[in-house]
């Protein structure tokens, strides 16, 4: 699905990581164009993560909401993993991006656009995925970034958080059936509108591809079960899924997982 955009061809990954990290991640990723490791200890790419930790904090809603510090960047994105992304040279970068990430005139490297944050969980090969943003909407750069993070680290099965009313789910689904583990955690920012997600990845061929924008989706089976339309404004179908997974049932969203609609959005699920 990849489009023509000006910028294109000048996309380029990256991932902010550690130098000790290095043997640890999958940087030999066949992608379109190399790919730029960018290591914490090089005091030269402060000024990218500065960017990158304002970048988040402009798509998050700032410090007060969902916005990370920058120490988190490094605590739980850097020191565990890495920070994967794509990042276009300064000429190439929309100016509107340059104004609004507020760039230094004496700065002269790349500009961030896009990020996922992905740290391991006590499960092999399960990355915990906290934070995806681009600022590049609607061409597909947040599916790209979370396939290249994925092939990065090596996952073969992903847990996250998400909104009910994040079109991020279009781009999660995807990746497979995402599977319901909690509905409104009550430990988060936004419990009510919030749930915890999983998802088993395709093939790292296929996360190539999509990380190449090649394929658009991955290649899962879905779950069987009864469809649902599900509206998260109205409070009995919020019931009915808070019981269903009560009792044991088990709910998946699939694609194409979230949809606007006049009133709010509806989202895809199958209830086992
Ligand atoms: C959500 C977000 C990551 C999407 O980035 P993106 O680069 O536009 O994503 P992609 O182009 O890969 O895929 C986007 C899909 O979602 C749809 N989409 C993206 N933003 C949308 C919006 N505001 N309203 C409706 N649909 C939207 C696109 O149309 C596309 O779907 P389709 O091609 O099936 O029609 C981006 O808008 C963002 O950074 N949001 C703020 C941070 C955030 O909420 N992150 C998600 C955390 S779970």
């Amino acid at each position: 699905m990849k489009q023509d955009q000006p910028y294109e061809q000048h996309l380029q990954p990256y991932v902010v990581t550690t130098r000790r990290n290095r043997d640890h991640l999958n940087l030999q990723v066949d992608t379109d164009h190399s790919l730029e490791v960018l290591q914490i200890e090089d005091e030269s790419n402060a000024e990218f993560c500065e960017l990158l930790n304002r970048s988040n904090q402009d798509a998050f809603g700032g410090p007060q909401d969902m916005g990370m510090p920058l120490w988190v960047l490094l605590d739980c994105g850097v020191l565990p993993s890495g920070v994967v992304g794509f990042m276009l040279p300064q000429e190439h970068t929309p100016p509107e991006i340059i104004d609004k990430l507020d760039v230094d005139e004496d700065y002269d490297g790349p500009v961030p656009v896009s990020e996922y944050c992905g740290c391991p969980t006590v499960e092999d090969d399960c990355i915990s995925g906290f934070s995806l943003h681009s600022q590049l909407v609607g061409h597909g750069i947040a599916t790209r970034t979370k396939a290249l993070a994925m092939v990065i680290y090596g996952a073969r099965s992903q847990i996250g958080v998400t909104q009910f009313y994040n079109p991020a789910i279009r781009v999660h689904v995807r990746f497979g059936a995402m599977e319901v583990l909690t509905h409104r955690p009550a430990v988060h920012t936004h419990p009510e509108d919030s749930f915890v997600y999983r998802v088993e990845l395709p093939a790292r061929k296929t996360l190539v591809n999509m990380a190449n924008g090649s394929d658009v989706f991955g290649d899962s089976t879905l779950p069987e079960g009864v469809g649902w339309e599900f509206d998260p404004d109205n409070e009995m179908q919020q019931g009915r899924l808070s019981r269903h997974l009560q009792d044991g049932g088990r709910v998946w969203l699939i694609p194409p997982g979230w949809r606007a609609t006049e009133e709010g959005c509806e989202l895809h699920m199958v209830l086992e």
